[in-house]
Formats: structure tokens, C-alpha cells, sequence
């Protein structure tokens, strides 16, 4: 009873300290490495709100550029999709409508809710040979060219971390609710903790 009872004692005494923690072993599984300080400052995950979009900014005309160099290969001249690349504009107001021979045509204009995907995707993903080639500059200015082209901005706007989250999308409200409870912690301050989602509770 009283080695227990002193056992407990111990135990409560190193999770408070934190020691259990550090002197655990690390699981490791054998492969992948540790991600440098520099490796993590490059990760990013912009939120809808504009949280986490790194610094930079670009217009439309220095998009324009970038689009013809970099895009219209395989997204078109009018960005109207062609060899390979889907059609980026167009179809508003087609997603809704009770004419089976209309189907919808799902794009950047007609379908996505948030202009931060935007730029997280063309940074991730894009050009398709070369994803992560561009600097923010370059993906800020054809993020402002698209969204020119598909007349939500004007042809003098400037995208930043602060202008790109006030863009509102056409199809901003074309989204139901979920309303089942929401399981995950709600987002938190910093972007890279939001993503920590914690194991639903029992
Ligand atoms: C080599 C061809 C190619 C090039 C060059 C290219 N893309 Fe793409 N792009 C694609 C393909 C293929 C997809 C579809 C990928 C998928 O669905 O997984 C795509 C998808 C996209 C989407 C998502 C469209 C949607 O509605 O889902 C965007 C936005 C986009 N590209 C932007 C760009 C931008 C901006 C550039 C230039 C910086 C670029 N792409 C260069 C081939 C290309």
C-alpha cells in the first residue's frame, strides 16, 4: 500500500515536471527525417481568413506575364482549359439549375469559395512540371490575374496576404452548412496549430 502510494507520488511528480516526456525514447518508423528549422519556415497553410499567407504581393499585368509563361500552355490563352489543364473561369451561375443538358461547369469563377485556395493550390500544385517553382510574388500576380479575368477584381488590384482574404467569391454562400457538431478544437490563433486536429473525444 505504501510503495504504491509513493509510486503515485513519483509518477504525478515527473508528468508535472515534464520529465517523463523528454526521457521517453522517440518512436521512429525507420524512414523520412527530422524537418529542418528551414524546411518548416517554408511550410504553409493559408486559411480562408488570410492566416498563414506568407508575405509577397504581385498584380494583374506582372500576372499576366507569369500566366503566359507559365500557364496558358496547358490552361489556354483564355484561360478556357485546352491541352491538358482544366478550364480556370466561366461557368457562374451554372451550378444550380434544373436543365439536365446544362451541366454545371465547375471553375475557380463558378465553384470555389475562398481566393486563399487559390493561391495555396497554384503554390503547391502548379505549373503542374514544376509545382513550388514560383516565388510568392509570382503566385500572388496570377492569383490577381485569374481573379481578373474572371471579373472579381479589378484590372488594377493588388494581391497580398490582406487583399486576397477580403476577395469575396461568387460562390462564397453556395455551400450548405455541415450541421453536425463539430468534433475538432476550433481553429486556433496560429495557422500551424489549427492543423493539430486532436482524436475525437469519446
Ligand atoms: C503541364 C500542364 C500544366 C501547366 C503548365 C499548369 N497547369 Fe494548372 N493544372 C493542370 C492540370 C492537369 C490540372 C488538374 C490537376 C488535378 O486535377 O489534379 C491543373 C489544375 C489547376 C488548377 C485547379 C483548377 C480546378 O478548378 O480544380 C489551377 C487553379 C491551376 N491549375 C492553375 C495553374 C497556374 C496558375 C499555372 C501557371 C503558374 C498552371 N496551372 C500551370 C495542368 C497544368
Amino acid at each position: 500500500m505504501r510503495t504504491a502510494g509513493n509510486l503515485t507520488i513519483i509518477a504525478v511528480a515527473a508528468l508535472a515536471s515534464g520529465a517523463l516526456a523528454a526521457d521517453a525514447p522517440k518512436a521512429t518508423y525507420g524512414f523520412g527525417s527530422t524537418p529542418t528549422d528551414a524546411e518548416l519556415a517554408r511550410f504553409f497553410s493559408p486559411l480562408p481568413d488570410g492566416r498563414g499567407l506568407p508575405p509577397g504581393s504581385g498584380s494583374v499585368l506582372e500576372g499576366k506575364s507569369v500566366y503566359q509563361q507559365q500557364c496558358a500552355a496547358c490552361h489556354g490563352e483564355n484561360l478556357q482549359g485546352g491541352s491538358g489543364g482544366d478550364r480556370l473561369i466561366g461557368g457562374r451561375g451554372s451550378l444550380v439549375n434544373d436543365d439536365p443538358k446544362k451541366p454545371p461547369v465547375k471553375t475557380i469563377e463558378s465553384y470555389w469559395p475562398y481566393a486563399t485556395t487559390l493561391f495555396d493550390y497554384v503554390k503547391r500544385a502548379m505549373p503542374l512540371t514544376a509545382p513550388d517553382s514560383l516565388t510568392n510574388d509570382q503566385v500572388y500576380a496570377v492569383t490577381a490575374y485569374i481573379l481578373e479575368q474572371a471579373k472579381i477584381v479589378p484590372e488594377d488590384a493588388i494581391m497580398n496576404a490582406q487583399t486576397l482574404a477580403k476577395v469575396q467569391m461568387p460562390n462564397r454562400d453556395g455551400f450548405v452548412p455541415d450541421r453536425r457538431p463539430e468534433r475538432f478544437p476550433a481553429a486556433a490563433q496560429a495557422p500551424h496549430q489549427s492543423l493539430a486536429i486532436a482524436p475525437a473525444a469519446k
